[in-house]
């Protein structure tokens, strides 16, 4: 009884008139049929065989059958919650983005996730996080689709199946051994040297948080903010916890891994139904949009490389709160579909090779995972501005498919859709001029530093932090069987820092390296760019 479940943020949960499931007074079949009974099955005599009749019988164990569908191919474990997200209107100058204008509220679901471990591993495993969060403005849905760490393993979407390979279980007997320790793992990272920062930043105490609600967020990627001039910047995206940033330690991962392997999903459904809602400030670093793409050396397009906030610093263009729990894990938690390609106006990609190919994974990822080509349609999914997309038919179609002639243009149709006459309600790609007389398959030279960010990285920490992430090297490599790999990877250590490749190697038990790269230095603030960073105030 009572009212048909709608979601927090107010999406329906049930479809139709008559659809309130799991509110009937009497136990019904899928089609409404009231049931006498579900404990015996219709059989020949009380000693008899069943019979293939009994439609009770086949309706549920063949709904139970297919109860599982696919788990994310990466970020298979995860927990949810609804809030909204109040701009402060400082973006306005960047963005023409509604829901980014002064006093701007909008709906949004959040949904953190272990990148590697499948959907019933343990939450405190040491993995990046993702930090998903989907806005439902009112021009459309914006996703921003984001870990908590600034910068990614590679730089090339390429690769990416060749990471999750390297990252996920061993093929042969799926033993996923301590989820980053197995020698796959370090195989990998040892050999494509640009995951060096990245895994710097997974040694860390970052790598082991106390709480989602105590998480950063980051968008990694560089994107392209266009304002209602026309004007484009370049931006960074990142999340700050209002309750700060909070790691355990390794023996409390360890210990919470047994004690509780639900630690982070309990913490945060804890936390709103108490009523202690967690709170970020979104905040952008904002870039002049220059032909190159670089600021101080550094290339805005390599996923791999962040800025440091000394150079340009994060500014606040508004406020999450997460206040409601999922009502139903699997429809709203396990069915959401995150997208980087979900863009508003005033808002656009970069040519990052990692983000270009994203644009396409999602997607094709999801046509399986949620079974076909409408899964924009499953309630968690849905929009609140209005559709009119005139797509057609496929699995599990429910919309209302409007008139007769779902073409564009047609004149026969009332209710053809008309198309958005300026730009200050379509979303526009932005014209880019494209530097290119032949196709290659090349990078640009900027993206071959790949050690000086880790180092920037390590030399930013306390003496506290910096002993973790000897300890949690020492580790991890120690699970290594391969001599070979665990020298290759303290060889880059050595490249890294090597105060640090000493600890490692002590505990080890193997040589230090000698460093293959000229050493690092500490990064120096030019006077010249922190002006930029003050005069490119949103
Ligand atoms: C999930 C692909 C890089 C953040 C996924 C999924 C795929 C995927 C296939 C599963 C989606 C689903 O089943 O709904 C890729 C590819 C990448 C890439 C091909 C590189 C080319 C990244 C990066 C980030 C990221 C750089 C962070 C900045 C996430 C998050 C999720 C996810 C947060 C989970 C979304 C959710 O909670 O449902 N990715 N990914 N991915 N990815 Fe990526």
């Amino acid at each position: 009884h009572g009212p048909a479940p709608t979601s927090p943020t107010g999406i329906p949960l049930d479809v139709g008139p008559t659809y309130a499931a799991q509110h009937g007074e009497y136990l019904t079949t899928a089609g409404g049929t009231r049931l006498r009974e579900t404990d015996i099955s219709l059989k020949a005599g009380p000693r008899g065989p069943i019979l293939l009749r009994d439609h009770h019988l086949r309706e549920k164990i063949t709904h139970f059958d297919h109860e599982r569908i696919p788990e994310r191919v990466v970020h298979a474990r995860g927990a949810a919650a609804h809030g909204h997200f109040e701009a402060n209107g400082a973006a306005e100058r960047l963005t023409c983005a509604a829901f980014l204008r002064s006093g701007a509220q909008t709906p949004v679901f959040l949904r953190f996730s272990n990148v590697v471990g499948s959907r019933g591993s343990m939450d405190t495993a040491r993995d990046t996080r993702g930090f998903a969060t989907k806005f439902y403005t009112e021009e459309g849905i914006f996703d921003l689709v984001g870990n908590n760490m600034a910068v990614f393993f590679i730089q090339d979407g390429i690769k990416f199946p060749d990471l999750v390979h390297a990252v996920k279980p061993n093929p042969s007997n799926e033993i996923p051994q301590a989820q980053s320790a197995h020698d796959g793992f370090w195989d990998f990272v040892s050999l494509r040297t640009e995951a060096q920062a990245h895994t710097m930043w997974q040694m860390s105490d970052r790598g082991i948080p106390r709480s989602y609600r105590m998480m950063e967020g980051f968008g990694v990627h560089t994107f392209r903010l266009v304002n209602a001039d026309g004007a484009t910047s370049l931006v960074k995206w990142h999340w700050k916890p209002a309750s700060g940033v909070h790691s355990l330690t390794w023996e409390e991962a360890q210990l919470a891994a047994g004690n509780d392997p639900d630690y982070l999903r309990r913490d945060l459904a804890d936390a709103i139904e108490s009523g202690a809602f967690p709170s970020w400030d979104l905040g952008v670093q904002v870039f002049p949009d220059t032909e190159d793409q670089m600021f101080d050396g550094i290339d805005l397009l390599d996923p791999t490389k962040f800025v440091p906030e000394e150079l340009a610093p994060v500014q606040i263009v508004g406020t999450m709160t997460l206040d409601a729990n999922p009502v139903n894990y699997f429809a709203e938690t396990e069915q959401v579909a995150f997208h980087p390609g979900h863009l508003v106006r005033g808002i656009d990609v970069t040519n990052d090779p990692l983000l270009q190919a994203r644009l396409f994974s999602y997607i094709d990822t999801q046509l399986t995972r949620l079974a076909g080509p409408n899964f924009e349609q499953i309630p968690i999914n849905r929009t609140h501005a209005p559709v009119n997309d005139m797509l057609r038919d496929g699995s599990h179609q429910s919309g209302d498919q409007g008139g007769a002639a779902p073409y564009h243009p047609n004149s026969l149709d009332a209710g053809c859709p008309f198309m958005a006459d300026d730009t200050s309600a379509a979303f526009i790609d932005v014209p880019e001029e494209v530097a290119a007389s032949h196709t290659v398959r090349e990078q640009s030279a900027s993206f071959d530093d790949h050690f000086s960010q880790a180092t920037l990285f390590y030399r930013s920490l306390t003496p506290v932090e910096r002993e973790h992430v000897a300890q949690a090297y020492s580790f991890e490599l120690g699970k290594c069987f391969e001599q070979a790999v665990k020298e290759r990877q303290l060889g880059h250590l050595a490249n890294i820092d090597d105060e640090l490749a000493e600890r490692v190697a002590a505990a080890l038990g193997i040589p230090v390296p000698e460093s293959t790269v000229p050493p690092a230095t500490d990064v120096e603030v030019s006077p010249a760019l922190s002006q930029v960073g003050e005069s490119w105030p949103v």
